[in-house]
């Protein structure tokens, strides 16, 4: 199989697998699909496998940062992994992915993340279970009265995509959030002007929510503020909607503020969409990442990376004053043996007495890594 990046012309190539994979997409929504995902193909980032002349297999890699303690690192979205039914089961898949992630360091991404539909072909090249996105359902009469005070707010649409994307940068940011993704301008274009989204910006704050398919119910994609009282005011702008909206489905943080807003916590019904993450350069991830303040911690690290043998070796782990370092180092017997699973799931926030009674992590003394690296990663992004 060869695999290379497709043009712009030959986007309706990969319709059919991808139909084969996901299900069909009516013509109007490939049309929105094809513009929204125009940066991608104009970069050169979405890729073809052929075999004897026609197309066998597709993946993309989407350009975007992913928050890690509230700093942006640079990753790979990895998306739209497809293999024709016909030749599934014959390592096609798996050698997609491994020139994805070759590529996804070819790019300059540190990180690479993805939502699974199965977990054993993406662990086999290093990936590992990391966050995830969670949905949440609220009663929309909760939040109704949750706003303290008027904030002043405007309807925003895709001229905005600068502005939202730095007020949306500054709340993960201050926030120290870990996991959510930010896109480039382009793409916020388009998020921004979905036919009936209704989109608010405040001077802290950023909400974006829908009519749920079918009525009946609003759909939060995006809801993030600084402030109490514009979150409190942009939550009570979603819960107006009670009398003819009975419940809210709300992409959130699981430790989003939201949950301790109203007056009334009923039990919650959340629904997780995992995602996992790949250290594609390590030095480069751990260096990028930010780190609580006042947490010091160091280790002797052993990593064995057969997919990217650059991160292999022995390393000296430090992190001190929220910057961490990754540097050469000699042998020595008291190190922390890794795998990229191990790491890349500690780079996530996964307590180390987790990683070693999972078998992903063995050897030295780790105690220390677990508040360095702690997180509780989410998404509110899906691709
Ligand atoms: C998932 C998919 C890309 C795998 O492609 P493939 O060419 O069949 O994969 P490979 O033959 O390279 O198999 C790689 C590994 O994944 C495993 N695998 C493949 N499909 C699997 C499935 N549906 N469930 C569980 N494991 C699976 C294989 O057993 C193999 O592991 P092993 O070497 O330990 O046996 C392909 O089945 C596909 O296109 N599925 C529909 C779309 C989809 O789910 N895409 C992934 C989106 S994240």
């Amino acid at each position: 199989m060869e695999i290379r990046a497709l043009g712009a012309d030959e986007r309706d190539a990969v319709r059919d697998i991808g139909a084969r994979a996901f299900g069909p997409i009516p013509d109007e929504e490939w049309e929105r699909r094809a513009e929204a995902s125009r940066p991608m193909w104009e970069a050169g980032r979405w890729f073809g496998g052929f075999d004897g002349g026609g197309i066998v297999a597709s993946g993309a890699l989407h350009d975007m940062t992913q928050w890690w303690h509230g700093r942006p690192v640079s990753a790979a979205g990895v998306g739209g992994v497809t293999v024709a039914p016909e030749e599934r089961g014959r390592g096609l898949g798996r050698r997609l992915m491994a020139d994805l992630l070759r590529r996804c360091a070819e790019f300059g991404h540190p990180l690479a993340m993805l939502y699974p539909a199965t977990t054993p072909i993406y662990r086999s090249l290093g990936w590992e279970h990391a966050g995830a996105q969670h949905h949440i359902e609220l009663p929309a009469e909760a939040l109704r009265t949750v706003a303290a005070e008027r904030v002043p707010v405007r309807r925003a649409g895709p001229e905005d995509a600068a502005e939202a994307a730095a007020v949306i940068g500054r709340v993960h940011a201050q926030a120290r959030d870990s996991g959510p993704v930010g896109w480039g301008e382009a793409r916020w274009r388009g998020l921004l002007g979905q036919r009936d989204d209704y989109v608010y910006l405040a001077e802290d704050g950023f909400l974006s929510y829908r009519w749920a398919e079918g009525g009946g119910g609003l759909e939060v994609s995006r809801l993030v503020a600084s402030s109490e009282r514009t979150l409190r005011a942009l939550w009570a702008i979603v819960g107006s909607g009670s009398s003819t909206a009975g419940t809210v489905r709300a992409c959130v943080s699981p430790l989003d503020p939201v949950l301790w807003l109203p007056r009334e916590r009923p039990p919650e019904i959340v629904h997780r969409t995992p995602w996992m993450l790949r250290v594609v350069d390590a030095p480069a991830a751990i260096a990028a990442r930010g780190y609580p303040a006042g947490v010091a911690a160091q280790a002797p690290l052993l990593v064995d990376d057969p997919q990217r043998p650059s991160n292999s070796g022995h390393w000296r782990l430090e992190i001190e004053d929220g910057e961490g370092r990754l540097e050469p180092s000699g042998e020595t017997s008291d190190a922390v043996r890794l795998g990229p699973r191990g790491l890349s799931a500690l780079y996530a926030g996964v307590p180390v007495s987790a990683l070693r009674r999972s078998g992903l992590l063995q050897g030295g003394d780790a105690e220390a890594l677990s508040p360095a690296f702690a997180a509780t990663p989410f998404s509110l992004d899906y691709f």
